[in-house]
């Protein structure tokens, strides 16, 4: 059971404010009868919920956009310090998990979803999925360090696939990798003796942080969004 005003934001009929103002203005209809108390209890799964002549089909997978702050855990559970996960705690209960993780200092995109079949696919070593990365950085870039991305680094017995470092100056750069390895940027900037002073994930495959979201907030995933994600995970 679930609140209607809940379940409507949820499916991106509106924000919770707008959805209460529909529900209140006699829009939608649960069961056939018009339901004009927004805290209304309803069965997600076996309710009939029409909003605006439309039926409304729950899904129970939900794609979440989080723009991570430094100190937050990219896990569900943690003894000592926040977790990605209490920053959206209203999607709780719908056993959300980040795809992936940035370390506890790093900054910007992280997809958090309840759909283990995506996660899976994005996650998975054979896609490649593209990742990228605006970095500060102590040290100086070479022509000598950007060859080297391209052919690959060492780093701990493994060397990474191509990648693209790219020079903004000023001690700021993008970095692009395929693969997702423990502090993978990091490391890979240590070897060409720069020091990584900020690390902020700012593209995932096709997914873009949108920019009006501020550290620790979040937004459900557009239909559009969406979509093109899931035809990455279906590439092979
Ligand atoms: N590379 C890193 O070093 N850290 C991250 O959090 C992500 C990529």
């Amino acid at each position: 059971m679930m609140r209607l005003d809940k379940m409507l934001a949820h499916m991106n009929y509106g924000s919770r404010k707008e959805v209460k103002e529909l529900i209140r203005k006699g829009y939608v209809l649960v069961n056939g009868k018009i339901i004009i108390d927004d805290d209304y209890k309803i069965d997600e799964i076996n309710d009939e919920i029409i909003i605006a002549n439309e039926t409304v089909n729950y899904k129970d997978k939900v794609y979440i956009m989080l723009n991570k702050p430094d100190g937050y855990i990219s896990s569900c559970f943690d003894k000592i310090y926040p977790t990605v996960i209490d920053l959206i705690s209203e999607y709780n209960y719908m056993n959300i998990f980040p795809v992936g993780r940035l370390d506890k200092d790093t900054h910007g995109l992280l997809l958090i979803t309840n759909d283990g079949e995506l996660a899976h696919n994005l996650l998975s070593p054979k896609k490649h999925v593209e990742k990228k990365y605006y970095l500060k950085y102590e040290g100086i870039i070479t022509f000598e360090s950007i060859k080297k991305f391209e052919e690959g680094i060492e780093i701990d017995d493994y060397k990474t696939l191509p990648a693209k470092l790219i020079n903004l100056g000023c001690n700021e750069a993008y970095v692009i990798i395929k693969e997702g390895k423990f502090h993978q940027v990091k490391k890979m900037m240590e070897k060409i003796g720069c020091n990584v002073t900020y690390l902020k994930r700012i593209e995932f495959g096709s997914l873009k942080l949108d920019e009006n979201l501020k550290e620790g907030e979040y937004r459900l995933l557009t239909l559009e969004e969406l979509d093109k994600l899931k035809n990455i995970g279906d590439i092979d």
